[in-house]
């Protein structure tokens, strides 16, 4: 795979494209005698999520309207997730779901892009048993979408456009509309290079690719200007940015920190191997950096992590963890886990008990490690069977479950900045939002503080200080106190 910038005249003809798709949509509107809406499904990552955003901004520009009431619009589009079989087996359930929609309705149009694209099978899967799926691409093409979309008008069968190369492509050049009015996703890096041994992410997104410095600080600017209050910096291993001049992810932090239109600067995820005394110092010392660590450990058996390709060892993590709890003593650290990797023993297991038990993770994800054909940890020999893995599994939720309820104990009799999310408008009394440390929180608005023309909308991003009251399992309740 080829690292390639994309050139100006495939971006000028994906803007012919999108005048000519507003052309037909706005006859088909007309015939139809009605606005005319999409969907989009997203599975996976906040890097997927954020190039639904993208789709969003192209499929808008051509004059769709997102469908709100129902799960099939005149366009509907897949952004799949490859990195556990699972997510993949939602994808073909929800195909066949709306294949009655499609047939029903000839103009349809069905889409899948996104990191499942990349695996072979799953493409032919699709060209052999899903024929009323129109348009087929990957995620290093989103960018391209509209010159799919009005090719496979014109040819009235499966369009299929897979690229071989990774294309550099700013967020800069794609229309985006986002999602939340209050938090902007901004990838800062695209792809990975780790190649842990049981992860698909670096087949499906190619090569590490950072953006250009300059880019990201003016789209952050422009985004601060515009009254976004929490930033999220993603890359599969932000640690790892390097900029055009050198620049680093920890000269982004910089200057993210000293916006302070930002309430919250968030960034995912940090692989230990690469995170910098730097980023715990500035995490220590800024008042917009949120003050939590998000570490994947993986695994506690620092034989698993050398068979997972994962190079660093416990003792090193540890060290990272210990270092974040001194310097950002109200801060909190969560991690993903990886249950049942090939040749896991009983012994390797207790490993990571081990572990959560010393760091006492204020949130986890936990996975039952699942097989990628095409990864070196497929070929493995020795896989975990399946009653053993879940069974570790479910020990390890038991203890993990502990401490998050612990951890929102311990946020009990504290008062502190909740940042709003939003509410519900059948509960207009009760808001949802996150404290610096990303502590979920659910809270009361007395009777004196409420805002009797506010709408559950109309909260989000603001921010509130919060007397914490109870303890859930994963969350916090809280009465407001005041808002700022
Ligand atoms: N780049 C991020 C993670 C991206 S994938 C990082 O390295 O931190 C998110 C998580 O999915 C991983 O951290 C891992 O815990 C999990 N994961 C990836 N491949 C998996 C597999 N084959 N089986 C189970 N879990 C997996
Ligand atoms: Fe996958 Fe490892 Fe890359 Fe994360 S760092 S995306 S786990 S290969
Ligand atoms: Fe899934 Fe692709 Fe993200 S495989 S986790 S959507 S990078």
């Amino acid at each position: 795979m080829a690292i390639v910038s994309v050139s100006g005249s495939d971006l000028l003809a994906r803007d012919e494209a999108i005048i000519e798709l507003k052309e037909y949509f706005s006859a088909l509107s007309v015939r139809k005698g009605r606005p005319l809406t999409y969907k989009i499904k997203t599975y996976g990552c906040q890097l997927n999520e954020a190039d639904s955003e993208k789709l969003t901004g192209m499929l808008e520009s051509i004059g769709l309207n997102e469908c709100v009431d129902t799960e099939v619009g005149d366009i509907v589009i897949f952004n799949t997730c490859a990195v556990r079989e699972n997510a993949e087996d939602r994808l073909f359930g929800n195909l066949g779901i709306i294949k009655s929609d499609a047939k029903a309705d000839k103009d349809m149009i069905v889409g899948v892009c996104g990191c499942m694209m990349k695996v072979p099978e799953n493409v032919e899967k699709i060209q052999k048993s899903f024929p009323y799926v129109d348009l087929v691409f990957d995620p290093q093409q989103i960018h391209m979408f509209p010159v799919f979309l009005r090719d496979s008008l014109r040819r009235k069968k499966q369009l299929v456009n897979i690229s071989s190369e990774d294309y550099i492509v700013d967020d800069s050049l794609v229309p985006i509309v986002r999602k939340r009015k209050f938090r902007a996703l901004v990838p800062i890096m695209y792809g990975c290079n780790n190649f842990c041994t049981y992860c698909i992410v670096p087949y499906a997104r190619g090569r590490e690719r950072s953006r250009d410095f300059y880019s990201i600080i003016t789209e952050l600017r422009n985004l601060e200007a515009n009254g976004y209050k929490e930033v999220m910096l993603l890359g599969q291993n932000v640690n790892s940015y390097k900029g055009p001049n050198g620049e680093t992810f920890v000269d982004i932090l910089k200057e993210a920190s000293k916006m302070t239109g930002f309430s919250r600067v968030r960034f995912m995820s940090s692989h230990p191997k690469d995170i910098s005394d730097e980023v715990i110092d500035i995490m220590a010392n800024s008042t917009n950096i949120e003050t939590h660590l998000h570490l994947p450990l993986q695994s506690g058996s620092d034989r698993i992590l050398k068979l997972m390709n994962r190079p660093y060892t416990v003792e090193k993590y540890l060290k990272t963890v210990d270092q974040f709890r001194t310097k950002v003593p109200n801060g909190s650290i969560s991690t993903d886990i990886i249950v049942g990797f090939p040749g896991e023993t009983e012994e390797d297991f207790q490993g990571t008990l081990d572990v959560v038990n010393k760091v006492k993770y204020d949130s986890a994800f936990t996975f039952q490690y699942s097989i990628r054909p095409g990864t070196v940890a497929a070929k493995m020999e020795n896989q975990i069977p399946a009653d053993v893995v879940k069974d570790r599994f479910g020990r390890l939720l038991e203890i993990q479950n502990d401490y998050v309820y612990k951890s929102n104990q311990a946020k009990v009799g504290l008062t502190e900045e909740v940042l709003i999310e939003g509410g519900s408008n059948t509960a207009p009394d009760i808001l949802t939002g996150r404290t610096r440390s990303n502590h979920l929180v659910n809270f009361t608005i007395p009777k004196n503080l409420q805002k009797p023309d506010f709408t559950a909308d109309d909260y989000e991003g603001m921010l509130a200080m919060v007397k914490f009251t109870h303890a859930r399992p994963y969350s916090v309740d809280g009465e407001l106190v005041e808002f700022l």
